[in-house]
């Protein structure tokens, strides 16, 4: 029986995220211990866009696991260049693999991924939908850094919009009592209203803020991303957002002396180089933590230990998904399944974007 697969960081109980940042916490500490448990394994990493941190920290969270890893890490150098589906690959990898990693410009393609897998599969991120190993790599970064997940004014910054690390963020720490929100971002690429709806929902203050000076000296955590260049409609678009938050020295100086400034990175100019060694600019250690959570995912996945509430019930609607960017658009054959979020509305299967 598998233990189903990490789509979603939210389909987690926060017990459970509490297990994999102690078991994150105690790989770190003790890396001797845990180097082989998960000898004769084999993960697959299938990245069908760029990645640096996500591909190589599971690659080697699972050679430091005593594991094997196979893939590639650009589709063109597969046969998806030869026209094979999703649905082929998934189905092709899991007789070779026993978890499959999956990264993927278009929303939802984990889940579509999920359906034809005969192995546990992990959302490495699925266009601008969800990013749930950088929301994990968050969550131990900021316990370790922190010594706590409650009661942070948190500061999220820049492309807010299409940032998926922050949706996953946001999420989940609105799962945790008395954290409140800076959404600092301009009108164009403020964070999309479901992600609002989360947070109202959970009884989350949040403020949207138009200038990183209006909060920075409140905030506990201050989480910068960046416009990602790669998800806007034309060059034109992107230009006019290019480098509106950017932080500098002067705008740190103005911050608390126990502020953690992250950032999931890759950084373009969002953060001024002369930050880096501040003692406040977490962001490298961050990388480096997410490799022990990653560790920490896969042993517990692995070892079916993890419980994961993944399945969803679901049927077929009449209309394609409204949600351009959804998995559905590209590979044809997957129907348009859909589901009922918390509040009971019908929202695609895939991507989540409203029926
Ligand atoms: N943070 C993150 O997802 O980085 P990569 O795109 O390099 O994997």
């Amino acid at each position: 029986m598998s233990c189903g697969d990490l789509l979603d960081l939210n389909d987690c109980s926060v017990t459970e995220w509490t297990h994999l940042i102690k078991l994150a916490d105690d790989i770190r500490l003790n890396p001797r211990d845990y180097m082989r448990r998960c000898e004769g394994k084999v993960l697959a990493t299938l990245f069908y866009e760029p990645s640096t941190r996500t591909q190589m920290s599971f690659q080697a969270a699972m050679l430091r696991l005593g594991g094997q890893i196979i893939g590639f890490d650009n589709p063109v150098n597969s046969s998806v260049s030869k026209g094979e589906t999703l649905m082929d690959t998934m189905r092709i990898v899991s007789n070779y693999a026993d978890i499959i990693v999956v990264r993927h410009p278009q929303e939802g393609a984990a889940r579509a991924a999920s359906l034809y897998a005969r192995c546990p599969v992990i959302n490495a991120g699925d266009g601008g939908h969800l990013h749930p190993t950088q929301t994990l790599t968050d969550l131990v970064t900021l316990s370790t850094v922190k010594g706590k997940l409650t009661g942070l004014r948190i500061g999220v910054c820049g492309d807010l919009k299409f940032g998926r690390t922050v949706h996953s963020l946001l999420k989940a720490m609105s799962r945790f009592e008395g954290n409140r929100f800076y959404l600092i971002s301009t009108p164009e690429l403020a964070v999309p209203d479901y992600c609002k709806e989360i947070l109202d929902h959970a009884g989350c203050p949040y403020e949207e803020v138009g200038a990183l000076d209006e909060c920075i000296g409140e905030l506990d955590v201050l989480y910068m991303t960046r416009i990602q260049q790669e998800r806007f409609a034309t060059p034109e678009a992107y230009e006019k957002q290019r480098g509106v938050f950017v932080l500098t020295p002067e705008k740190l100086s103005r911050a608390r002396k126990d502020l953690a400034v992250l950032h999931p990175l890759p950084r373009v100019d969002e953060i001024d180089l002369a930050i880096d060694d501040d003692p406040r600019a977490l962001y490298f250690t961050q990388a480096r933590l997410g490799m022990f959570g990653r560790m920490a995912l896969i042993l517990r996945m692995l070892e079916e230990d993890i419980n994961i509430h993944s399945e969803r019930n679901y049927h077929v609607h009449a209309a394609d998904c409204s949600n351009p960017r959804c998995i559905t658009h590209t590979e044809k054959y997957l129907p348009h399944n859909v589901c009922p979020d918390e509040n009971g509305q019908e929202i695609c299967l895939y991507c989540e974007e409203k029926c």
